[in-house]
């Protein structure tokens, strides 16, 4: 096809599908029938009963038959329900796993699909071997119970009539924590054999007609937590953090929260919409007991209603709930797979969290340079652009880490290859960043163009890598290449073949300081339905796509971060953004909240958006900064870098129609203030490398909801305007034009001191503050160390051996205590002890320096000259002019000086310069 022509198509296709949010692309609750069905089910309808209850391997197993077992049951479309089987089992540290399945002995029509690859080995190695069940009858009337220890404290408890499965307190009066079908929900449709023409053999939504070759095989259940006031995570959703109701008294026609990875153009703030990632975890709160969780590991469409109180109050008396405890009831929806569910029972929110990322890993420890800027633009044209951008940001005195290159920098939307005339010389200007410590991301898509000519197509084609349509050819879709074909990532084999295509020889141009973006990897098919891939389409397995739908990105964004693995000898950590994401993605990289628009709203959901992925194990993300669609005012963007420079991912980005808006467009002074968001980032590096070792270590994310850090206030339950960075900063973004004030809740009961000027606000407490345009507030926590470097470079590489300062706040016992890792920022040496953790404890007038690494042999040591060259303290009074450093009782100064380099205004603070002791040692200062 000529050029011209290809453009034309091009641009009606994206004219058709890029410029609004098209509500009717897209299937509500009432367009999915399998929605629709539980969405309109009865409280109490289940007549499931558990019999046969006994230990086996270790598990607790019953089956589930119908009371009315063998009759024709209308909730099955007529047919008789099939047994199913029930598995129970434990885990170390408060985690039930319960699955139900179709029982494979009674020759199911095939296999359902069950996701493999996201539970990580060490977790099942964590299985206690159950022994002894235990039975009581309970005096309430609702029957016999069967139980089993799970952990200290806890039970895990079949009813047997009706079937219902929860967590409890040990003790037969102990307080429900977590509970599945108490409201008689449940409902399991099985796979049949096509006997009769009806429209149960096929689904259609607008021109599209999906085959369902097994019938419908959707499942539904209800949970409640208990004692919660609220519920947070299931992603993706721009929507407030604490999940409204979608259903019950108050709440006017609201879809449920849907859960079906899509590429959604010009989406739109506070909706229950699907975007473009899914985990089907759900983390409970409230102020009496603390935190519980509930993850379903399912790849299809899912859709869940928070329930409102009252939503099922005419049917309480056939309903057992418990009166005495406050709950929060839930609806999950799944169109096919199997239940496969984990209960987290906490008690406090970052157990939750660390008991769900024990199943699905732990966040990837990031190379530093990418907690560093990015600066992104759909596209950078040719390297003459590159580079003036790259001179640009030295001009200007703006560091930055990473630069981007969209889909133009590829000869014709072939991924792994460039457009000669624009980058001739892929290795020199990969090169000459390099030289400057900065790196650069090419993107690389999902979608192969059908090309014979192309290497990728022709290889992928020969030994049958796509996946398939319903009639078993290549499906054929269309996205940015024009016609185009989608690697069957859910095959091992395949994803190996894609990896090795990361390799220096096979990625021709690319060099060790270039990573990639995966991108449209929901997938993103312009032509098919609700722009993506159909249902009935066949997968590795002859696993219909419906089942694994919600999977696809992940495989994607798992392959190509092993292909950089691979690329590297295994001595590289990888750096993959991708738009998708599933349970288990924070293992292989960063992902972004995908095409917000340049408004205020977009400003302000961005900070949910990101809590809820952190909540979710996905604690490397970040919104573009600036908004992708449309033109931010100047106020906007300096807003948006102000608030992004604490997105744990930084970066900004536009749309190929949108000005220019690199941060020396703006006017001197916005230049200035621009510059300034991003030295604070710069400037809190060391910080936040020790918060993304955190997450690595135990899952607990770097941006947090304020009630994570305290758990019992709960004015914080339903803020998300404010954050947490790790836990001793405050971030309150500024998400209106033109503010002068803005009201910030600082809770807890010690003091905060502004990051700027230092001054010392009273914790529990809303204040009313003035705002002007040079900073948003951020706050240190009263009782913490913040390590900082503050000698401003191009870009985080050059920090490295650049000394630190230590922002010491004291609490009102004039104590504080912080975290410093360090390591090569690169490898994976870390992993075999190469690091350095230490701790810092200022008490009784004295900062002590000592080790927090294992004491057992480390296989690898690492070691660094850093020196501390600043000892900022914060709260201390009367101010002493000395301090001793031992070893050596060598005398320093303290003197004033200011708390941010820079800055040149605000407060001077105490000041001990030049303790020169090395971060790698034990040490002591005591303030004379
Ligand atoms: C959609 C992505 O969300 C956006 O960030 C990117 O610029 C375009 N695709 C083009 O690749």
């Amino acid at each position: 096809m000529g050029k011209p022509l290809c453009t034309v198509l091009f641009l009606l296709l994206f004219v058709n599908c890029c410029f609004s949010w098209k509500k009717d692309e897209f299937r509500n609750c009432n367009q999915t029938p399998f929605c629709k069905r539980a969405r309109s089910r009865k409280p109490g309808a289940c007549s499931l009963i558990a019999t046969d209850v006994s230990v086996s391997d270790g598990d607790l197993v019953a089956k589930l038959i119908s009371k009315e077992n063998n009759q024709e049951n209308s909730e099955n479309q007529g047919k008789p329900i099939k047994p199913l089987v029930i598995r129970i089992s434990a885990y170390q540290d408060g985690v039930m796993r319960v699955k139900i399945d179709e029982d494979q002995s009674l020759g199911p029509r095939k296999k359902r699909f069950e996701v493999p690859d996201v539970i990580v080995p060490e977790f099942l190695e964590k299985k206690l071997w159950l022994q002894r069940l235990k039975e009581e009858k309970n005096e309430d009337g609702s029957g016999i119970l069967s139980f089993v220890y799970l952990s200290d404290g806890f039970e895990g408890v079949i009813r047997h009539d009706p079937f219902e499965v929860f967590v409890r307190e040990s003790g037969k009066k102990g307080k429900k924590v977590l509970s599945l079908n108490s409201n008689g929900l449940f409902d399991f449709e099985q796979l049949r054999d096509k006997k009769e023409e009806n429209e149960d053999w096929e689904e259609r939504f607008r021109s599209h007609t999906d085959t369902r070759p097994y019938g419908p095989q959707s499942i539904s259940f209800d949970v409640s937590f208990y004692d919660a006031d609220f519920v947070y995570g299931i992603p993706e959703h721009a929507t407030s953090l604490a999940l409204k109701p979608t259903k019950g008294p108050g709440v006017e026609d609201s879809e449920p929260y849907r859960l079906f990875n899509l590429d959604v153009f010009e989406y739109i703030h506070d909706s229950p919409f699907g975007l473009y990632g899914t985990v089907p975890f759900m983390i409970s709160h409230g102020k009496s007991r603390g935190s519980s969780g509930f993850f379903w590991l399912n790849a299809a469409e899912m859709q869940i209603d928070v329930l409102g109180p009252g939503w099922n109050d005419e049917f309480s008396s056939v309903l057992m709930l418990p009166s005495d405890q406050k709950r929060v009831d839930t609806l999950w929806m799944s169109e096919a797979g199997v239940v496969d569910a984990f209960f987290f029972v906490g008690p406090g929110p970052k157990d939750v969290v660390k008991q769900y990322t024990s199943v699905t890993g732990a966040p990837a420890l990031p190379q530093l340079f990418a907690i560093a800027y990015h600066q992104c633009r759909w596209n950078y044209r040719d390297e003459e652009d590159v580079f003036s951008v790259d001179a640009k940001f030295d001009e200007h005195d703006i560091p930055y880490d990473v630069l981007w290159l969209d889909i133009e920098h590829t000869d014709g939307k072939r991924y792994f290859t460039w457009d000669k005339m624009l980058f001739p010389n892929p290795q020199e200007m990969q090169m000459k960043l390099a030289a400057k410590g900065r790196h650069m991301v090419t993107i690389v898509d999902p979608h192969i163009k059908r090309d014979d000519s192309y290497f990728i197509h022709k290889e992928a084609s020969q030994k049958g890598y796509y996946v398939k349509d319903a009639t078993g050819k290549d499906f054929d879709g269309w996205c940015w290449p024009g016609s185009s074909s989608y690697l069957d990532m859910v095959n091992p084999e395949i994803r190996s073949w894609w990896a090795d295509k990361f390799s220096y020889d096979n990625y021709v141009g690319s060099t060790p300081s270039l990573y990639i973006w995966n991108d449209m990897n929901e997938p993103s098919v312009f032509n098919g339905p609700e722009v993506s891939m159909p249902r009935d389409a066949l997968h590795y397995g002859n696993v219909e796509h419906r089942e694994l739908h919600n999977a696809y990105g992940y495989y994607f964004h798992m392959a190509t971060a092993d292909g950089l693995v691979k690329r590297g000898d295994g001595k590289d950590r990888p750096f993959v953004l991708s738009r998708a994401f599933f349970p288990g993605s924070q293992r292989y990289g960063a992902v972004w909240t995908g095409d917000n628009s340049a408004e205020w709203d977009h400003l302000r959901v961005s900070v949910p958006m990101i809590l809820t992925l952190g909540l979710t194990g996905i604690s490397f993300s970040g919104a573009d900064v600036g908004g992708f669609f449309g033109n931010p005012d100047t106020e906007l963007l300096v807003r948006w870098y102000q608030l992004g420079a604490y997105y744990p991912f930084f970066r900004a980005h536009a749309h190929h129609d949108t000005k220019r808006r690199e941060p020396w467009l703006f006017g001197e002074r916005n230049t200035e203030v621009i510059k300034e968001a991003i030295h604070v980032r710069y400037m809190l590096l060391p910080y936040f490398y020790t918060l993304f070792r955190e997450a690595n270590a135990s899952g607990v994310p770097v941006a947090r909801p304020l009630w994570m850090e305290f758990p019992a206030d709960e004015k914080t339950f339903n803020n998300d305007e404010a954050f947490m960075v790790g836990n001793s900063l405050l971030v309150q973004g500024i998400y209106t034009q033109r503010a002068k004030h803005v009201s910030v809740y600082l809770p807890g009961d010690q003091s905060w001191y502004d990051m700027k000027t230092g001054t010392a606000y009273k914790g529990g407490a809303t204040h009313k503050l003035e705002v002007s345009d040079d900073s948003i507030p951020a706050f240190q926590r009263a009782g913490t160390i913040i390590p900082r470097k503050d000698r401003f470079r191009r870009s985080s590489t050059q920090m490295e051996n650049d000394p630190y300062t230590l922002v010491i706040a004291l609490n009102s016992s004039k104590a504080a205590e912080g975290e410093l890792y360090v390591d090569d920022g690169k490898s994976f040496q870390f992993q075999k002890g190469a690091y350095i953790h230490r701790r810092f404890t200022f008490s009784n007038g004295k900062l002590t320096s000592s080790n927090l690494a294992p004491a057992t042999a480390a296989l690898s040591k690492f070691t660094s000259d850093c020196t501390v060259e600043r000892i900022i303290l914060l709260g201390l009074s009367p101010e002493p002019k000395t301090a001793s450093v031992e070893p050596g009782n060598e005398k320093v100064d303290i003197e004033l000086g200011p708390l941010v380099l820079r800055e040149g205004k605000g407060q001077s603070v105490l000041t001990i310069r030049k303790p020169n002791v090395r971060i790698s040692d034990d040490w002591t200062i005591k303030v004379l």
